[in-house]
């Protein structure tokens, strides 16, 4: 049976659960949530199992995955299941809040099943993310859990979306003033004299956020602080404040950022 994942990725990590994923369960197609939104109107996915995979941001989904949730069209969809990459924790209340969204949005139906994978996290702004031994580790458990999940989804098994008190009242905390704020986050980036004008960041910012003026990026203010211009720009010359200068860059090893660059469905910002 036919499956589509619908994936949303900053530096890599989802998209490669997503494609690892994918391999496993067989028959299975990758859409980009940021290709699925370009038009308005619900989304209809057209087969009966589907999958949403995606980063933890301050302990909820990011801002566009809960726009193309609240559109998600479930009618004719027998499985359901979301996958959330995570740095630390988060997880599980990244998936009560998804799973809110769509019960909100389809009259009680949300998530038959979902799982928090943790992946090295890439939140620049606060810590420099692992690297060597420790980075690869991470991956390693990551594949194995991967396998794991794909016997869940095969066998179509329903379970209980976990959650935790703890993280439900962080959540309340955080999230609102994160969701508040991100498109505008961009207003602390900044380009140095590094800068080559190679256009890598407009093309791989998932909603083309991002234009070249005089050879330079400028920000448009619709940004969802995946951190992808700063993460892979190749002279590492996007800097957010004064946090982000000297801090390792990351990507995950196994997507390249031409993969990254093909996220996007929109045009580029005029
Ligand atoms: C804006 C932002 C907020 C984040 N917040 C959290 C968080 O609350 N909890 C967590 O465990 N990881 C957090 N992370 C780390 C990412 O969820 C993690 O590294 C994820 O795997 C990145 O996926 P990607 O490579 O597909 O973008 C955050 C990252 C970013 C960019």
């Amino acid at each position: 049976m036919k499956t589509i994942l619908y994936y949303f990725s900053g530096t890599g990590n989802s998209l490669a659960i997503a494609k690892s994923l994918c391999t496993a369960i067989g028959e299975c197609d990758i859409i980009p949530v940021a290709t699925a939104t370009t038009n308005p109107g619900p989304i209809v996915p057209g087969v009966e199992r589907v999958g949403i995979v995606n980063p933890v941001y301050f302990t909820g989904i990011p801002s566009l995955v809960a726009e193309f949730a609240g559109r998600l069209d479930l009618t004719g969809v027998r499985y359901l299941f979301a996958v959330e990459t995570m740095g630390g924790s988060g997880g599980p209340s990244a998936l009560h809040q998804l799973d809110t969204i769509l019960k909100r949005s389809m009259g009680n139906r949300g998530l038959d099943a979902g799982f928090s994978v943790k992946m090295p996290g890439n939140y620049l702004l606060m810590y420099n993310p692992p690297e060597g031994q420790k980075r690869d580790g991470m991956l390693e458990d990551s594949d194995r859990y991967v396998q794991e999940i794909a016997g869940v989804v095969k066998g179509e098994k329903r379970m209980k979306i976990p959650s935790s008190l703890l993280l439900s009242l962080i959540h309340r905390v955080m999230y609102p003033r994160f969701l508040g704020s991100v498109h505008e986050s961009d207003r602390k980036f900044s380009v140095d004299e590094r800068c080559t004008s190679c256009g890598t960041c407009v093309e791989v910012c998932p909603v083309r956020n991002i234009r070249l003026e005089g050879g330079r990026p400028t920000w448009l203010h619709r940004c969802e602080q995946c951190l992808a211009c700063i993460q892979l720009c190749p002279a590492e010359a996007i800097q957010a404040g004064g946090k982000t200068d000297g801090r390792e860059r990351y990507r995950h090893p196994a997507i390249s950022i031409a993969e990254l660059k093909g996220q996007s469905g929109r045009p580029p910002a005029g």
